[in-house]
């Protein structure tokens, strides 16, 4: 008897299987993934695949090898109706991105549309061998790469494939902004230097700066990589190339800096107030620092930068600390 979880790893190997095979008759597909700068190396090495614009195109498959309908819908791969009349296809007219889990397993799918349409992308559901938060997109090509001292943290799948493709064999994805403490423990297992670059949108930064605070919990000092506005990785350096890209790593901000730096772009500190509120919420930030050498030479670069005395941002970081300092 087959354990239900290799059985749901085994449905969704197929499942890949048939969307690679039909990527290859789809001529708009495969000229999308043109568009993307995606040949058949790379779609080879991704696994990338195509949904194909039917109700039950991957259902009849997966019958025809004998699955059963009930252990499709657990794969995630197939709905029941809302009638009652039986299943249907999930993804449908999509670009398909397997995600595989360090040990090689196809553990679910990303699906993307080939327009405009909402959702762009639909994930499989949480299934027993899939937990979105749970995983990191592409840390199967991560772990037979053993010469690497970074890592690097990205949102999305393009762009995870985009490095690749550029020679940055070392970049996962955390599949969204929703940095897991799950995540963060995938990273530390690698023991690696790592470097976030999320997007450079709100929501980007928004979320780098969370998952600077996860990281922090486990112990881990990443860095930041700072793209120009509205960019993604996949959009930069396909745009600028990789020695532009290089740079980009080259001078990546460690924590503290890059909070800072977020803070001096919200505030305009020409204004009276707006110099006041960057300097409380950066005393806030300063005040998390454990180490009082470190915390002095921040302290000293604002006061400099702001034109306030040292010892008033002092006061304002340490608050009633100040007098046992
Ligand atoms: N994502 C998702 N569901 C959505 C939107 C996004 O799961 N509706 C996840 C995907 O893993 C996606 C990542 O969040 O790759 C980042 O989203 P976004 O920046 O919007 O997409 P890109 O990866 O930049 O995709 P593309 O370049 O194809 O537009
Ligand atoms: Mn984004
Ligand atoms: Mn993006
Ligand atoms: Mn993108
Ligand atoms: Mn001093």
């Amino acid at each position: 008897l087959k354990l239900q979880k290799d059985l749901l790893y085994e449905i969704n190997r197929e499942a890949a299987k048939f969307y690679y095979l039909n990527l290859g008759q789809n001529r708009e597909a495969l000229e999308y993934l043109g568009r993307r700068n995606l040949n058949k190396d790379i779609i080879k090495r991704f696994g990338l695949g195509y949904a194909p614009d039917k109700w039950d195109s991957l259902k009849n498959y997966l019958i025809k090898k004998g699955y059963e309908e009930e252990d499709i819908e657990k794969a995630g791969l197939i709905g029941k109706r809302k009638d009652n009349t039986g299943y249907y296809d999930k993804f449908r007219n999509r670009i398909m991105f397997p995600i595989i889990d360090g040990k090689g397993r196809v553990i679910g799918f990303g699906g993307r549309v080939l327009d405009q349409t909402m959702p762009k992308y639909l994930n499989s559901k949480d299934t027993l061998i899939f937990i979105k938060g749970n995983n990191l997109y592409g840390l199967n090509l991560i772990k037979r790469n053993f010469n690497l001292n970074k890592i690097i943290l990205v949102e999305g799948y393009m762009d995870v494939i985009s490095l690749y493709r550029n020679g940055i064999d070392y970049a996962v994805a955390s599949l969204g902004t929703a940095f897991t403490s799950n995540q963060a423990k995938l990273l530390k297992r690698l023991n690696k230097e790592i470097y976030i670059c999320y997007d450079s949108d709100n929501a980007g930064i928004n979320a780098t700066i969370k998952a600077l605070n996860i990281l922090d919990k486990e112990g881990l000092n990443p860095k930041v990589i700072l793209l120009p506005k509205g960019h993604d990785p996949d959009d930069f350096i396909n745009k600028m190339g990789l020695k532009e890209f290089e740079k980009l790593i080259d001078n990546a901000f460690n924590p503290i800096d890059y909070k800072i730096l977020i803070l001096r772009k919200k505030y305009n500190v020409n204004d009276i107030d707006g110099k006041i509120k960057f300097v409380k919420e950066v005393s806030v930030i300063l005040r998390n620092i454990n180490s009082p050498v470190e915390r002095e030479i921040y302290i000293d670069k604002i006061a400099k930068e702001m034109e306030i005395s040292e010892d008033a941002i002092k006061k304002e970081v340490l608050g009633n600390n100040y007098k046992n300092e």
